[in-house]
């Protein structure tokens, strides 16, 4: 069922034209996606909520736009040239490449996926069925719990440690097969680095190595002092950037929830050490706040990360129900010293902070909340497709698809239509409408089609509202408006549409909540 929502999801965005496979004429490349022009229009809109909620709507935050190159050293310092690594594993049958944390966390999916059953399968034989009671008493699932979370433990353990043995270990011990071939016959586990690398044209040799950044943070941290001086904000502040990011995954999947090349919004906030707890907990609340104003309260979760990457002392994920399950949305890290102090060494500059109220200088700790704006486009997406069964013209069933996609960030938020397009005086007041509401939001003029296929069409993109222009309108200069849920028509002055659709699709309206 939910694989058939993510494949149905998949075909929408290309025949709407929301994403497309890059470099689709030469068969595509692997890991990365073009967004088209409603794609467009919905990734500039999630950018515009996430910038005005953290820069606009925080007097202490403040925007940056960093360059992709940046000077080589830095990825030294950050740790990725030495740690920003994947476990990688071939099988030497089917020559296939796998991430063997995937391989290990697919065998705790599977013992979840058996006590889902069991579960399911109980439910239905009792009639006052107490699941939590079940899961707690029933020895085949409190046994399948129990192998799941060792599987786990052990998985992290051998994660931190980066012990490549123990993960080849635990594939051998665990008896997994290539998911393709059923093949068992694996390589040694080896460290793979993420970053792509390209050469400077004026530098020979490892000198003139440039890498593209496989994290927009770095480009703010380096850029620490630089802000601190001349927005003479005080700590705590924080600096938000949004940017591509660039990783070679060694297995791009499940469509843009893993790519190589996409995009992030993060923000760095600089605070006195031993402060980062109490930041911590304010920006998960934050971001979890900002999440439920879009998205549907039981799809979000928070999930603790068990192995801490090589910069956090603490780190959190807010996860998405997406269709193949709850997954990694965005992260909340407290990055401790070590990026700026890492900085500091390296390059021999004072990062340090003079704090006027303390009277001492330190070099910040930072918490970061960093977000990805495809998989964020994604959430939205698979919350908002829908197939339901709805009364046609006549009166008869009809499937209509529709993108229930939040009204402020629609790519279209009104659509002007003409009843019919032989009557040129009606084409020409729906015209003279569509120019008034343009210069305010994205609208679309639409007169082909039959007028029922015309709002099929705008559903399927997420328009929230049609603005229909008929014969009453050249009596009494009012149109319908229809709402794209409840497919409701109220008639309105022509003179209200402006502000109606505007009041209605006002992402000023979701800002307000988060104040
Ligand atoms: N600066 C911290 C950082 O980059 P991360 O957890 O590696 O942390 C942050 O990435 C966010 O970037 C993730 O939560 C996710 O939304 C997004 N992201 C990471 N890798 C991605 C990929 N290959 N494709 C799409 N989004 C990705």
């Amino acid at each position: 069922m939910q694989d058939d929502l993510f494949k149905r999801l998949i075909s929408h965005c290309k025949v709407y034209g929301f994403i497309y496979p890059s470099s689709e004429v030469y068969d595509g490349l692997s890991g990365v996606y073009d967004y088209g022009p409603m794609g467009a229009e919905l990734k500039s809109n999630i950018k515009e909520f996430w910038w005005k909620a953290m820069v606009q709507m925080n007097e202490n935050i403040v925007g940056l736009d960093s360059a992709i190159f940046m000077h080589p050293k830095i990825w030294k310092a950050s740790g990725h040239v030495d740690a920003f690594n994947d476990p990688l594993v071939d099988n030497k049958d089917s020559k296939k490449r796998y991430r063997a944390d995937q391989l290990i966390e697919g065998e705790i999916e599977k013992l979840e996926k058996k006590i889902e059953k069991e579960v399911e399968k109980a439910r239905k034989r009792f009639d006052s069925f107490d699941e939590d009671l079940f899961r707690r008493t029933n020895e085949r699932v409190m046994g399948w719990a129990k192998r799941a979370e060792e599987i786990g433990q052990q998985l992290a353990a051998a994660l931190s440690a980066n012990d490549m043995a123990g993960l080849k270990g635990m594939i051998d011990e665990l008896e997994i097969a290539d998911p393709e071939s059923g093949s068992r016959n694996w390589t040694e586990v080896r460290q793979f680095n993420l970053m792509f690398s390209t050469q400077m044209s004026n530098v020979a040799g490892e000198e003139g190595k440039l890498y593209l950044r496989p994290e927009t943070a770095q480009g703010i941290f380096v850029n620490f002092d630089n802000v601190q001086k001349t927005t003479r904000q005080k700590i705590p502040f924080g600096i938000a950037q949004i940017g591509k990011a660039f990783r070679n995954e060694i297995v791009a999947r499940q469509f843009i929830f893993r790519m190589r090349e996409f995009e992030q919004m993060e923000m760095q906030f600089f605070i006195r050490p031993g402060t980062e707890m109490e930041w911590y907990a304010h920006w998960k609340a934050k971001r979890m706040a900002w999440h439920r104003l879009v998205s549907p309260e039981a799809k979000l979760r928070f999930k603790d990360h068990e192995a801490l990457a090589h910069y956090a002392n603490a780190a959190l994920d807010i996860e998405f129900e997406f269709p193949f399950g709850f997954k990694e949305l965005e992260g909340v890290h407290s990055r401790t010293d070590f990026d700026l102090g890492n900085h500091q060494s390296l390059s021999g500059k004072n990062l340090q902070y003079f704090d006027p109220e303390e009277k001492e200088s330190y070099v910040p700790y930072v918490v970061e909340t960093s977000i990805g704006v495809d998989r964020m486009f994604l959430a939205v997406l698979s919350a908002a497709l829908e197939e339901e069964v709805v009364p046609d013209a006549k009166g008869e069933d009809s499937t209509r698809t529709v993108l229930r996609i939040p009204p402020a960030l629609a790519p279209v938020k009104c659509a002007v239509l003409p009843i019919v397009r032989n009557k040129p005086e009606l084409v020409d007041k729906a015209r003279e409408i569509f120019n008034r509401l343009k210069p305010y939001f994205q609208c679309q003029y639409d007169e082909k089609d039959a007028i029922g296929r015309r709002y099929r069409r705008q559903d399927a993109v997420g328009t929230p509202y049609c603005i229909t222009i008929d014969f009453e309108t050249m009596e009494n200069d009012t149109v319908t408006i229809r709402e794209r849920d409840s497919m409701q028509q109220e008639r309105i002055p022509v003179d209200r549409v402006l502000d109606i659709v505007r009041e209605k699709t006002d992402i000023h309206r979701l800002l307000e909540q988060l104040s």
